[in-house]
């Protein structure tokens, strides 16, 4: 109970490419007048380069390393709303700080639709191969039981437009705390 009460307000997003997380988040800040934060744009504005030239340039080990200094940042800031990358809960250790600072979300959407969302494209490093509807498949079945175990509230994002999640996310919230 008292870990309940100490808990922050932050609301963290977290899900597979496309699902929305940064469309989402922005519009739940608006409607909540709470502050934005979105870990890759953090990440792009130090370094200087989009995530794309980061893989090009110094591959994903260093990608995923910055990845979790800019996260440790979230344990300085409350009362936000905070979007992840895809791969933020790839390792234990993000886990635990996501679970440290806040509600976490987990946008939910099929790999047919994320497919749809991103095929005209070009920022997804990860998915610039020559069949990324495998790889979405892929890659989506390795990280499901992640995003699952990390997050407290799950959405199902299906065909809904960002209007439709945000109420949808902000109906869930009510019956959370
Ligand atoms: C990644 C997702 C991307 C970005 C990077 C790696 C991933 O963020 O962090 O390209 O491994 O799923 P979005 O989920 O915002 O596209």
């Amino acid at each position: 109970m008292a870990k309940e009460q100490n808990k922050k307000m932050n609301i963290i997003l977290i899900g597979f490419m496309g699902s929305g997380k940064s469309t989402v988040g922005r519009l739940l800040a608006h409607k909540k007048n709470m502050n934005f934060i979105d870990i890759d744009d953090e990440i792009e504005k130090s370094e200087g380069l989009s995530i794309t030239e980061i893989f090009k340039r110094f591959g994903e080990k260093y990608f995923r390393d910055i990845e979790s200094i800019h996260l440790e940042k979230i344990s300085k800031i409350d009362n936000s709303i905070v979007a992840t990358g895809g791969g933020i809960v790839l390792k234990e250790e993000n886990i635990k700080i996501l679970k440290k600072n806040g509600t976490i979300i987990f946008l939910d959407a099929e790999p047919e639709i994320i497919y749809k969302r991103i095929k005209n494209e070009t920022q997804r490093p990860l998915l610039q191969i020559k069949d990324p509807q495998e790889k979405i498949k892929t890659l989506l079945n390795e990280r499901i039981s992640l995003y699952n175990k990390t997050a407290e509230i799950k959405i199902k994002t299906a065909n809904l437009s960002p209007e439709e999640i945000t109420d949808k996310i902000n109906f869930s919230l009510k019956f959370h705390f």
